[in-house]
């Protein structure tokens, strides 16, 4: 096989934007905001806080670190420390697999419902349209029972639009989007964010996500949500930032890039937060109720929640409406945009595919078994089981599973410290090494135990 001189960012901008791009998605605007809420308010900032510097942008290092080492995508970059390693990168290919197929249909809903805040096609009832009138949901789950056309064009859309940037390539395509995705996303999500400030009831929903409820930081689990949110949100453990540092250019300054990456996320999370408690705020003044009774995530937020505030509001509803969508879209996209990549680039590193080649063959499988699955009247079923799974075993574990291999079994972390202080602005010292050795991977474990012991209560 011919060894092509890999692809690079252009500019070390570009891979921030991408980096960034990444991180900022679904999770900050419909995840943050309850799961702050539900731990302990403005005392949540502590234990995220911690989360944050002690785990999550020292992880992030250390993916910088194994992707730029080794340029190479997760699976070739793990078989180079260790031949067994291999396997740990296959199976976060096959998670981004997974999260791709439905982090896809979320994007397209939102892309429909941008046209909805114009049309305000929920009428009085959001939740009767949205499950009956638009995805046209079985009653029962199993089997496959027809096919929704109106939610399959948006998603044929979604893909066309991120198989096309990836044919592009890394900076013609992912750096290119991403510089321009980027800037638009804080711009629309910053107007409707002021526009949520000006509404009646704005300081209640604020007030309710932001008063310190202290002895939640007392709680064993306000903490796991703490860790569980950060990885989550950085997008740590799936080999995605592993695959976008292979393409960084010899001279990078790895640990600035993932205190900007980290820090940049964190800023947009909250001003989701602020963003979408005071529009809750709002909902609950205006329908004389509490915020508790109104607060929410996921789909309930965006689909359910979001079209009732859209459609109370005295003026500018639809100018909501298309604002908050197109920022979900905008925000998903840079994230599934890197879900793919990973997968492709895994398997053209393997095969030896050239990038065109490789985005048609593994992104169009993708592509394909998503537009199968999910336009049909129980797709919405199977998105709770993949959300389930992935949230339940598929995050934590790779992380786990990688700390361990990487820190104890192999002993690399060393190797990686040396790197990255070969190269980076900040040098990392011996509290790197504790932190990713021994903190994270005690409560990385404890946070599986959690979710095991759920599961079967
Ligand atoms: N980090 C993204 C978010 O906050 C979600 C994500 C998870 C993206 C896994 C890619 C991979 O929404
Ligand atoms: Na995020």
């Amino acid at each position: 096989m011919v060894q092509q001189t890999r692809e690079q960012w252009g500019t070390r901008a570009g891979f921030l934007m991408a980096a960034i791009g990444s991180a900022v998605g679904l999770g900050n605007i419909w995840r943050f905001p309850y799961i702050a809420y539900d731990n302990g308010g403005g005392a949540f900032l502590v234990p995220y806080l911690v989360a944050l510097l002690t785990a999550g942008i020292p992880l992030l290092i250390l993916e910088y670190s194994i992707g730029h080492r080794y340029r190479s995508s997760a699976p070739l970059a793990y078989r180079r420390i260790s031949r067994p390693a291999e396997a740990i990168g296959w199976w976060q290919v096959a998670i981004c697999f997974v999260i791709a197929v439905y982090y896809g249909a979320i994007i397209a809903w939102s892309a429909s419902y941008i046209w909805f805040s114009v049309t305000e096609a929920w009428g009085d009832d959001p939740n009767g349209f949205f499950f009956g009138e638009y995805l046209q949901m079985s009653e029962t789950p199993g089997g496959v029972t027809g096919y929704v056309p109106a939610v399959a064009l948006p998603l044929i859309a979604v893909w066309v639009v991120v198989l096309a940037i990836l044919a592009l390539g890394i900076r013609k395509g992912v750096e290119r989007a991403n510089r321009i995705f980027i800037p638009l996303l804080v711009v629309l999500f910053l107007i409707m964010v002021v526009q949520a400030l000006t509404l009646e009831g704005a300081t209640t929903g604020l007030d309710a996500l932001f008063t310190p409820d202290w002895s939640a930081m007392l709680d064993g689990g306000v903490w796991v949500a703490a860790y569980g949110q950060i990885f989550f949100s950085l997008s740590i453990g799936f080999g995605i930032m592993v695959t976008y540092a292979s393409y960084l250019k010899r001279k990078a300054d790895l640990t600035g890039s993932a205190m900007v990456a980290g820090f940049a996320n964190s800023s947009f999370e909250l001003l989701a937060g602020i963003g979408v408690f005071a529009a809750l705020g709002f909902m609950a003044t205006a329908a004389g109720s509490a915020v508790d009774e109104v607060a929410t995530s996921g789909i309930g937020l965006a689909f359910i929640a979001f079209p009732q505030i859209i459609s109370t509001l005295p003026f500018g509803g639809s100018v909501f409406g298309v604002l908050f969508f197109a920022s979900l879209v905008i925000a998903g996209l840079s994230s599934l945009i890197s879900i793919v990549e990973v997968v492709v680039s895994a398997v053209q590193d393997r095969v030896g595919l050239g990038r065109l080649q490789a985005v048609l063959m593994v992104g169009g499988v993708i592509a394909l078994v998503s537009v199968l699955v999910f336009p049909t009247h129980e797709g919405l079923y199977y998105l709770d089981v993949f959300d389930h799974f992935i949230n339940q075993y598929g995050i934590v574990l790779a992380a786990l599973v990688t700390l361990i291999v990487f820190g104890w079994v192999l002993r690399r972390l060393p190797l990686f410290q040396e790197h990255s202080n070969a190269v980076s602005s900040i040098r990392l010292g011996a509290w790197w090494k504790i932190t990713l050795g021994v903190v994270t991977p005690i409560l990385l474990g404890f946070m599986m135990w959690d979710s095991l012991r759920a599961e079967l209560a």
